[in-house]
């Protein structure tokens, strides 16, 4: 995977991005991470990107031709059009399913924004998916990209240690992930549940199951209408439901307290 940052501050994503297992993996040669400054395509003489909005207003928009002269360069130099994401608010909220489509594309772009955000014609005339990490408002798209490109990255083969611990997590299947245990047996008085000590392999992927399913009911209920669970499984999360007292029954989306 060939990634490629347009933004006005390469350092920071450079920098973000060349530490623990995505720098292992650029280092390998599994990922590239291209920063492009868009402050290089300016042709004004002062290497201004950004001007004041026309019909007034606070703030500076990012102009229209030094982004897409950045893009249109990268393209003659990969010799294809590149999918680019513009990391706004506005966007549809990225989850694990928009990580795993992307994670088949070959290259991709990233469209970081700053001050009050970019020229409309610019954005029509490149972006083809805008995407958010959260309703909330950050100062740029420069962590956003990041976070996108640590989600994306982990899916691809040879960037974990174990390809296993990609499929193995949280939101895998929709279910949240099962707690964890490390040695000491017993830590404060608190013993590790006795069933992971048993060598019961079986048994063992049953607790986590139900621990996974347990957690998702009282954590993230939302999800479970998206899992994948056997008639057994469901007969468990039928007697958890139960066990909640019917004016307590959490509603699609509700934070049990
Ligand atoms: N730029 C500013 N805030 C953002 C957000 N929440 N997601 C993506 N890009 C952003």
């Amino acid at each position: 995977m060939h990634y490629n940052i347009l933004t006005l501050f390469p350092e920071m994503v450079e920098n973000g991005l060349n530490t623990s297992i995505i720098g292992r993996a650029v280092a390998k040669g599994i990922l590239s991470v291209d920063a492009i400054n868009i402050r290089d395509y300016t042709k004004e003489k002062h290497g201004h990107v950004d001007d004041a909005p026309y019909g007034g207003g606070a703030g500076m928009v990012m102009q229209a031709a030094p982004v897409c002269d950045a893009y249109e360069e990268l393209c003659r130099r990969l010799g294809r059009r590149p999918r680019v994401l513009y990391m706004t608010p506005q966007g549809m909220v990225f989850s694990q399913s928009i990580a795993r489509e992307l994670a088949k594309e070959e290259d991709l772009v990233f469209l970081c924004g700053h001050y009050e955000g970019i020229d409309e014609r610019a954005l029509e005339l490149i972006v083809t998916d805008s995407l958010s990490i959260g309703d909330y408002v950050l100062t740029g798209g420069e962590l956003p990209a990041m976070v996108m490109i640590d989600c994306i990255s982990r899916l691809i083969p040879g960037v974990l240690g174990s390809d296993l611990s990609a499929e193995i997590e949280s939101f895998h299947d929709n279910l949240l992930e099962y707690p964890q245990y490390t040695r000491p047996e017993v830590y404060e008085g608190m013993r590790v549940p006795e069933v992971l000590l048993s060598g019961h392999h079986k048994r063992i992927e049953e607790w986590r199951r139900r621990e996974s399913i347990r957690r998702t009911l009282e954590r993230r209920p939302d999800l479970l209408a998206q899992a994948n669970l056997s008639r057994k499984e469901q007969e468990y999360l039928k007697e958890l439901l139960d066990a909640i007292p019917d004016s307590r029954q959490p509603e699609q989306g509700e934070i049990p307290e």
